[in-house]
């Protein structure tokens, strides 16, 4: 018997499923996606990343930071009280190419890395030597984005304050490449903290009796979307 005919419609039906399930569906539930207002200021949401910025985001990437961080506050308590303020949405990543959703959680979310206390020094001095400024910390070094080099008179404006133990023997200095500059204007630019519609920031507790499900005095709920 020939079964020629049925193992064809076979794999059509496989493959169409799955060019269904993996390409279209995800492009016509997200594919559309455009900027939206947040709801308490009626700001445009997202803005793109400034241009340093965004060159950071390819250092991040080229450097597999995503292996142990993830961008990505899911809907739980542990989550939310940990990483965020609310949860994360597809809008969020609307102008990162490619989306840095993160692959494993080794290190801490970086979501909202920029509402955290830290400084440009210590993003540079964390980056070269992760143990210079976090005891026992397990993150890898990256010191082949900083330029170790033969100090001349003065020391350099944007050499490194390194504590003993990691600083370079003396005579040396450590600068930060380029690379290193742009990923530390990508970690200070992740902030994704505005209430959105569809995300709201979760409510206060029960003091009101305000309307579930947003947060926003209704002017500013109205304006979504227009
Ligand atoms: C092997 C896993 C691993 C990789 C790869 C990794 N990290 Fe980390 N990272 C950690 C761990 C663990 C911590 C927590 C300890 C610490 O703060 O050093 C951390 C902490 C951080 C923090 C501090 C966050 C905070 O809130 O204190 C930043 C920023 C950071 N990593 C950025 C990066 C960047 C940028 C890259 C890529 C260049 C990267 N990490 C690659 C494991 C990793």
């Amino acid at each position: 018997m020939n079964r020629g005919p049925l193992i064809f419609l076979g794999l059509f039906f496989a493959l169409a499923s799955s060019w269904y399930g993996m390409v279209l569906e995800p492009q016509l539930e997200l594919g559309r996606l455009v900027e939206t207002n947040s709801v308490s200021a009626g700001e445009t949401y997202p803005v793109p990343r400034p241009g340093q910025a965004n060159q950071g985001l390819q250092v991040y990437r080229a450097n597999g930071c995503v292996e142990c961080h993830s961008q990505q506050v899911r809907p739980t308590p542990a989550d939310l009280e940990r990483w965020g303020k609310r949860r994360t949405v597809a809008e969020d990543y609307l102008y990162d190419r490619p989306v840095p959703l993160g692959a494993q959680r080794v290190g801490p979310d970086l979501a909202n890395l920029a509402l955290r206390p830290r400084t440009e020094a210590w993003h540079l001095a964390h980056l070269y030597a992760p143990r210079s400024v976090v005891p026992g910390s397990t993150m890898p070094p990256y010191p082949f984005l900083f330029e170790t080099r033969k100090r001349g008179a003065r020391p350099s404006p944007d050499a490194l304050q390194l504590p003993a133990g990691f600083a370079p023997p003396p005579g040396w200095e450590v600068v930060p490449k380029p690379e290193a500059n742009a990923l530390v204007a990508y970690l200070n630019s992740l902030k994704a903290d505005a209430a959105l519609f569809d995300a709201p920031l979760p409510l206060p507790p029960r003091a009101t009796n305000a309307v579930a499900g947003t947060n926003a005095p209704a002017s500013a709920t109205s304006r979504q979307h227009e």
